[in-house]
């Protein structure tokens, strides 16, 4: 099986506020980037790994890369203004004769070989497959600070990231213009997307409390498996 991952690192971090790009801050003393690549190094099935940055932090993912053991094939490309056009940039810059695709954020550090092997065996089967999780609170849509619906929240999954697919299927998908939040919704117009139970610890680093939080998981033994660091 070959795979090639892209790995998103072109985002801002508005909402951390931490003065720069949250992927390069520390996470129990390693850039919380380095653990996506961590995991990267660890799985054989991932062969080239396409990693998205900003055109001034070449160097600073090049530390990263070193930092995380990663040997194998990387390709530094630098993104675009949104997270789909950074997706896009990833994509143009791999080689086509990999079988699948996984896009995975930067900002979440927590995934494990575990989660990522289950995908890649059912992504064989499907063509397209993503990890979610069922949503803990009630969901309600909201329009000027007034109820309109309470959503059934059977229904509802919070979807992660890493996501997998048939090379063919995100091409293609990413041919459309239409903006959406993540690439499943992109293939979802075309064909059908599946979901594994993915991990409740796989959170996004996206404001400072998700920092604290990921630090107290990582100090508990989640997310790490088989991808210790003392193996470095
Ligand atoms: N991302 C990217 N290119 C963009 C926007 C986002 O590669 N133009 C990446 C981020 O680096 C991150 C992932 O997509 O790893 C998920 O996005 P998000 O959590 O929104 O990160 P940021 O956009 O950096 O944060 P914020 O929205 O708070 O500015
Ligand atoms: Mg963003």
């Amino acid at each position: 099986m070959s795979v090639a991952a892209i790995l998103l690192a072109a985002g801002r971090g508005e909402r951390m506020r931490a003065g720069q790009n949250k992927v390069f801050l520390p996470l129990l003393g390693h850039p919380l980037l380095s653990y996506s690549l961590r995991i990267f190094a660890l799985l054989d099935d991932v062969t080239e790994v396409i990693c998205v940055a900003h055109y001034g932090e070449k160097q600073r993912i090049e530390d990263c890369i070193i930092h995380s053991g990663l040997e194998k094939k990387v390709k530094i490309v630098y993104g675009g203004e949104t997270r789909q056009a950074s997706v896009k940039a990833g994509l143009n810059a791999l080689d086509s004769r990999h079988e699948f695709v996984l896009i995975h954020d930067g900002a979440r550090p927590l995934l494990t070989v575990l989660l990522v092997n289950q995908l890649l065996n059912r992504v064989k089967e499907v063509g397209a497959v993503i990890p979610a999780v069922p949503v803990k609170d009630t969901i309600k849509r909201v329009v000027s600070a007034e109820v309109c619906q309470t959503l059934k929240r059977r229904e509802l999954w919070a979807v992660q990231t890493p996501q997998v697919f048939r090379y063919e299927l995100i091409k293609k998908a990413h041919q459309s213009d239409v903006l959406a939040t993540d690439d499943a919704a992109l293939v979802e117009a075309f064909h059908p997307v599946h979901i594994i139970e993915g991990d409740y610890s796989n959170i996004k680093i996206t404001t400072s409390e998700d920092l604290w939080m990921a630090e107290v998981l990582l100090e508990r033994g989640r997310g790490q498996d088989d991808a210790h660091w003392t193996r470095l």
